[in-house]
């Protein structure tokens, strides 16, 4: 290196890599930004989230008539349930056809025909039979599809507790198999 280039380079201002004032306050912004962003979001996530993951109250029965008034005719009753599905609660109004069999045991049906769902009803034509209005479909005391709908009414679980009638979730049909 001659002595000429030796002075230039002497007297050469150092360059550093430096932030400029709009690199800097963009990430201070940015940085800020998501942290608040952070804070404001998760909570909203796991409020969304939470209820999807708690259990649901299965097996709960419900209270719904005295042993004592039940028939060997099935007779309607209402009842309601507490339900919560995710962040929704609500108490919808069920109904149950509750009867005695031949050997005085206590089972329920649910009113929901097979077919398309309609609301059967008990003897509404004097054949001792469940009916629904929609199609026609028939069924026996005990549930069975008779005509149109393609399969049995379903069954509440049944439980008897000091006197009580109490009904559980709908399962498929026990006593037309
Ligand atoms: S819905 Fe009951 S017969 Fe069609």
């Amino acid at each position: 290196m001659s002595n000429h280039e030796q002075h230039e380079t002497a007297h050469r201002p150092v360059q550093r890599k430096e932030m400029s004032r709009r690199q800097f306050l963009s990430y201070t912004l940015g940085g800020t930004t998501a942290f608040m962003m952070g804070g404001a979001v998760l909570p909203m996530v796991r409020f969304a989230v939470d209820p999807l993951l708690e259990k649901k109250g299965e097996g709960t029965y419900v209270k719904v008539v005295e042993e004592s008034k039940i028939t060997n005719e099935p007779q309607e009753f209402k009842f309601k349930i507490h339900q919560i599905d995710g962040w929704y609660v609500s108490d919808p109004e069920l109904a149950a056809w509750i009867s005695k069999d031949a050997n005085g045991k206590i089972f329920a049906l649910s009113p929901v025909c097979k077919h398309l769902g309609c609301t059967i009803g008990w003897n509404t034509k004097g054949q001792n039979e469940y009916d629904c209005p929609c199609h026609d479909a028939r069924y026996t005391k005990d549930g069975k599809n008779i005509t149109v709908a393609p399969n049995p009414l379903d069954e509440y679980e049944v439980k008897l507790e000091n006197g009580f009638v109490y009904l559980g979730p709908v399962m498929p049909n026990t006593r037309t198999s």
